[in-house]
């Protein structure tokens, strides 16, 4: 990425310079550039008008522009560059502007304005912001697949394999991941990634279900990965009943648009709401332990799956916290249900314990641990099939 920053002072832009390429590999920023694609920084003594000549002669990608905007003919200036040179971002460096300043600013196609002099980290968050913006633009949009993840009973793990799966799609796979959670009533999933609570919820979404689109769909999410939302349950039961069976179709219809996967924590609790997520569905993942209760719980819910038509294939039964000491096997449980087990996850205390205690995704806190890796495989078999199933569909068309 060549990255031009334009500043009428030194000291400013030597700051920007040594933020910019002080190597530091806990920071995002740095981890789309190495040794043979570095990232080109420019550092440019001038003001506004020097932005048309650099634009031309160096064409950046990013343009950081420290600069008072006083007159309107001023931002025209950036206007007239942004429409000869549209893909050029731009964040502006400047002292508190007023909010119509700001808007006028964002019309000509700046993206953000930082307080100058900038710090290291909002410097660097803004710039890995439109890093991030720019790797999102060239992905293709793509028919999302619908993954629902359902307990068997009670604390089976569901909602800890759903957020964490939904993270090692978007970290490692980089796909575009919405992660929506129909545990309408107690729904904790956005706790299991992050410790931040929202007060959007799905519930105010569907009450503005006409509007709906994959902006508005975007903007309701608690983004903990530029390419991973959630859209959590309310945080007041009570919203919970505001939540139709006719909101779910559309709901996931813009979400399937807009993403890559759509992955939805349900609750036991089967009523018309998660039914209609439920048939919506491409594959269904029963989360189920090795002890007889939740086996018991699990073929009441399998029987309930075949009677509402889903087939076996559209099942992919999970044993969570396996352990192969136990007295009750794999195959007794495949025996028992009459379905495959599609995959056993290891019982991974310590790990899974800091992980949900902390809200930090197990790929994160321990990506070498025997769960992450369980998962890591999850999630590359569920690419493979999709990139099977496009083959097929390719060569189905190509006579
Ligand atoms: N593989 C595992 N190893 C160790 N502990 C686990 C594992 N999976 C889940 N747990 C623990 O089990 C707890 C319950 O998991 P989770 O909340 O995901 O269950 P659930 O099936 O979603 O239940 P609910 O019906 O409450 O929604 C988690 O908080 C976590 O501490
Ligand atoms: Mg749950």
């Amino acid at each position: 990425m060549i990255i031009a920053a334009i500043s009428q002072s030194q000291q400013i832009l030597d700051n920007i310079r040594q933020f910019l390429t002080e190597s530091d590999i806990n920071h995002p920023f740095f981890h789309n550039s190495n040794a043979e694609n570095p990232h080109k920084i420019l550092t440019i003594n001038g003001d506004i008008h020097q932005v048309p000549a650099v634009a031309e002669q160096e064409h950046p990608d990013l343009l950081l522009l420290e600069s008072s905007v006083n007159e309107t003919s001023e931002l025209q200036v950036l206007g007239n560059v942004t429409a000869r040179f549209p893909s050029l971002g731009i964040i502006m460096l400047c002292s508190i502007q007023s909010p119509e300043r700001l808007i006028e600013a964002m019309r000509v196609g700046v993206r953000e304005a930082l307080p100058t002099p900038p710090s290291r980290e909002s410097l660097l968050s803004a710039v890995e912001r439109f890093q991030q913006r720019i790797k999102q633009a060239s992905m293709p949009i793509g028919k999302g697949k619908v993954l629902a993840f359902v307990p068997c009973k009670g604390g089976s793990g569901a909602t800890f394999l759903a957020t964490n799966l939904a993270y090692i799609l978007a970290a490692q796979e980089n796909k575009r991941v919405a992660l929506i959670d129909f545990n309408l009533q107690l729904g904790d999933a956005a706790l299991f990634l992050s410790d931040s609570k929202s007060s959007i919820s799905i519930a105010d979404v569907t009450r503005q279900i006409h509007r709906l689109d994959g902006a508005f769909l975007a903007s309701s999410m608690i983004h903990i990965l530029p390419n991973l939302g959630i859209l959590p349950a309310p945080n007041e039961p009570e919203k919970a009943t505001e939540i139709k069976p006719e909101h779910v179709n559309p709901l996931l219809q813009v979400a399937i648009n807009n993403y890559d996967y759509v992955i939805l924590d349900i609750s036991r609790r089967m009523d018309a709401v998660s039914i209609q997520a439920l048939d919506k569905a491409h594959t269904i993942f029963p989360v189920l332990q090795q002890t007889l209760p939740f086996i018991r719980d699990a073929k009441r819910l399998i029987t309930i799956f075949h009677s509402l038509g889903y087939r076996d294939n559209k099942l992919q039964v999970i044993v969570n916290r396996h352990d192969r000491n136990s007295e009750i096997t794999l195959d007794d449980i495949e025996n028992t249900l009459r379905v495959p087990v599609f995959k056993s996850i290891p019982n991974n205390f310590s790990v899974v314990d800091e992980s949900v205690n902390h809200g930090v995704p197990v790929f994160k806190l321990a990506p070498r641990s025997p769960i992450a890796k369980a998962l890591l495989e999850i999630s590359g078999e569920l690419n493979q099939s999709t990139k099977d199933q496009g083959r097929w569909l390719k060569k189905l068309f190509a006579h």
